[in-house]
């Protein structure tokens, strides 16, 4: 399960009535694992950390929560490792190699790797060979479509998207956009989380999050929708693994 961009914030712009119905839903879905690709908090106050905590808490299994921009803001970064947990993470999840690279910079919008985000990386696909390949950023590798003007597109994008193809990475997950979206590059699937409960949607996009079912042959995206009330499939696409039959 992929979700994102939550904002959670006793100010206003937080949808909590939204985000009951998606932990019930996703509650009820039984996933093998969680990750939540940043933005947890709206503006990275303290009084939104202590709400995200216990807002977290309600799922049944506890998310693999990477930071956003947002998470950073107002020194945000300071309280981020007490109230969710490491910024990055390197892990097996069965025949799942996950590495979660923090994209984000206090005070900035924009996200980049660096050098250092770079070669753990590398370093953490050339130590998953064996395995199904996840990465997971915040920010885009990739420009997501009916997303408006382009920004914030990871500075180190091409660098980035270059080790992942060499590397074969198999998934990428990111968030920041607040619309869905799936794509191919070469070998690698990259995939964009929509927003799970943002008041900040675009058009009929709504919110949402994206179910993925990996196996060794294919990986399937699932866009699950919440709109007026009402779930739905918004997206549904397949792909192929690399030297799978
Ligand atoms: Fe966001
Ligand atoms: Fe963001």
């Amino acid at each position: 399960m992929h979700i994102s961009d939550t904002h959670i914030t006793p100010l206003g712009r937080f949808l909590s009535d939204v985000y009951d119905a998606m932990v019930e839903k996703i509650n009820e879905e039984r996933a093998d694992l969680i990750i939540h690709s940043g933005d947890v908090t709206d503006y990275g106050f303290l009084q939104e950390y202590k709400l995200a905590r216990d807002r977290l808490a309600e799922f049944e299994l506890e998310p693999l929560v990477i930071p956003g921009n947002h998470d950073y803001r107002n020194l945000g970064h300071t309280l981020y490792p007490e109230f969710i947990g490491e910024t990055h993470t390197v892990m097996e999840v069965e025949d799942l190699g996950i590495i979660a690279i923090d994209t984000s910079v206090p005070d900035l919008n924009e996200g980049r790797l660096g050098r250092t985000g770079q070669t753990h990386l590398m370093s953490g696909l050339r130590e998953f060979q064996e395995l199904i390949k996840v990465v997971v950023l915040h920010h885009h590798l990739v420009p997501v479509p009916e997303a408006g003007r382009e920004r914030n597109l990871i500075d180190d994008a091409g660098d980035v998207l270059k080790i992942i193809c060499e590397n074969g990475a198999d998934l990428v997950l990111c968030g920041h956009r607040h619309v869905p979206n799936a794509i191919k590059v070469e070998n690698t699937v990259i995939v964009n989380a929509g927003t799970l409960s943002s008041v900040k949607t675009r058009g009929y996009h709504g919110n949402s999050y994206n179910l993925l079912e990996i196996t060794e042959k294919r990986i399937r995206v699932k866009v699950i929708r919440y709109l007026d009330g009402n779930f739905d499939v918004e997206m549904e696409k397949e792909y192929k693994r690399m030297d799978s039959p």
